[in-house]
């Protein structure tokens, strides 16, 4: 059971302003400091993700032989284990992040030694079995309890395959591309909607080959990784919050710079666009493969329209989801959210608790299996609102408090540091009241 430990108190804003740089991306963090932890040679990452999630990824590979030099507070080198760790005698402690769980369990079943991985109470509850089947295809000895972790690996060599996923997920596919990395032959993963492909841009960053099509990526082992010095993009899924801030103010104008925008992941732009924003994007550049930008935002002086979530674009904007749907009643014509299922197996039941925190701050919501209408032209009020100990839920509803009637409480403020340990003082920074 969760146990909220820290409360914020939002105060309502009169707009939003500034110019913001974001630390470094949370998924590209982890693929870089796995795959440089994997890898021949000693990497330095600059502008490295600050986030909780981050560092449970680093101390896990510190524990498997890797050797990680903090360089600050978001710098860090890490020196690999050339492709052969050492078991650790304790359990590996993901935490709360299921990235880190369900990628590192792919380059761990092929090799030697029994590994056991843990997680907290909420990602004790995570669904494992879409690893364990595709793994389990290769040939990997994987022991869940229930369908969760803790989960136990016993290492082995295993055989290429060709996968579809079931459900689309960019962990899934990356577990298995890490696999593949180290088995002989050609490996292949088909996904119906791409996924972010962090995984392949930094494998090949990192001397990989691989090929990939619309709906495949194929890589053939064993192949041998060799570090590299990157600074990680600014996080748009956290910067999420800072749009959607703005976007509710008509005098809002946000510089958000070096941010990622990679294409895979920018889909939030498009729907903020169609909610009546104008988005800027200025010193479009490539590092590593991943695009990098200055993104402007300013808001439409008659209010946000309306919009719909679903199909693939609910499966590329899951992060967003629930910042986007905690602004929705500030639209003019409401927020329709369907075919994000996954949103209840996240680090909480993100549909549920945005739609009890929405009825908190007295709007209106309709909630089904797979998403949310949230009809727009509502008014506001503060609340005590609940995280659940959910990073976004937290972060979601501090946006959602800037244009509500009176202050709003959030409590379990302290899990934002899941991701974003800075966001509270930067929208002090750029919230105006
Ligand atoms: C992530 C993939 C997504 C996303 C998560 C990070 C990643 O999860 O929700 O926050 O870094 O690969 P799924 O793979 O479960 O869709």
């Amino acid at each position: 059971m969760h146990t909220a430990t820290e409360e914020r108190l939002i105060r309502p804003a009169r707009n939003v302003s500034g110019s913001l740089r974001l630390p470094g991306d949370k998924s590209i963090s982890h693929r870089y400091a796995m795959l440089g932890a994997f890898a021949e040679g000693t990497s330095r990452f600059t502008n490295f993700s600050t986030g909780a999630d981050c560092a449970s990824t680093l101390a896990c590979m510190e524990a498997l032989g890797a050797k990680v030099n903090r360089l600050g507070n978001d710098a860090v080198e890490v020196t690999g284990v050339a492709g052969c760790v050492t078991p650790s005698n304790s359990p590996l402690d993901c935490g709360n992040s299921g990235s880190t769980m369900r990628m590192i369990s792919g380059l761990l079943a092929p090799q030697q030694g029994s590994f056991t991985l843990i997680g907290d109470a909420s990602l004790s509850r995570r669904p494992m079995e879409r690893i364990r089947k595709p793994l389990e295809a290769m040939g990997a000895k994987l022991t869940l309890t229930e369908g969760h972790a803790p989960l136990t690996i016993e290492g082995t060599r295993l055989k290429a395959i060709d996968y579809t996923t079931p459900v689309p997920s960019a962990q899934v596919k990356t577990s298995i591309l890490l696999a593949g990395l180290q088995t002989e032959g050609a490996t292949t993963v088909r996904e119906a909607v791409r996924t972010r492909d962090h995984s392949e841009l930094a494998l090949r960053a990192f001397g990989a080959s691989l090929t990939r099509t619309v709906d495949s990526v194929s890589i053939s082992g064993p192949q041998t990784l060799h570090a590299i010095e990157a600074t990680v993009p600014g996080d748009l899924s956290s910067a999420a919050f800072f749009l959607c801030a703005a976007a509710l103010f008509p005098g809002a104008n946000l510089v958000l710079d070096s941010l990622g925008l990679n294409p895979t992941r920018a889909a939030l732009l498009d729907v903020l666009t169609s909610l009546g924003a104008k988005i800027g994007v200025l010193h479009l550049e490539e590092k590593n493969a991943e695009l990098v930008g200055t993104v402007q935002v300013s808001a439409p002086k008659d209010g946000l329209g309306t919009t719909e979530v679903s199909g693939a674009l609910a499966a590329q904007l899951i992060d967003e989801l629930p910042v986007l749907a905690a602004i929705a009643p500030y639209t003019s014509g409401g927020i329709r959210i369907r075919d994000a299922k996954e949103l209840r197996v996240k680090e909480s039941d993100r549909i549920a608790l945005v739609a009890r925190n929405l009825r908190a701050m007295g709007a209106e919501v309709a909630e089904f299996e797979d998403g949310l209408d949230v009809p727009g032209g509502q008014t506001l009020h503060g609340a005590t609102i609940d995280s659940g100990g959910d990073h976004r839920i937290a972060m979601a509803f501090s946006v959602a408090a800037l244009r509500a009637d009176g202050d709003t409480l959030i409590q379990g403020a302290e899990s934002a540091a899941i991701s974003f340990p800075e966001f509270f003082d930067l929208l002090d920074l750029v919230a105006e009241r």
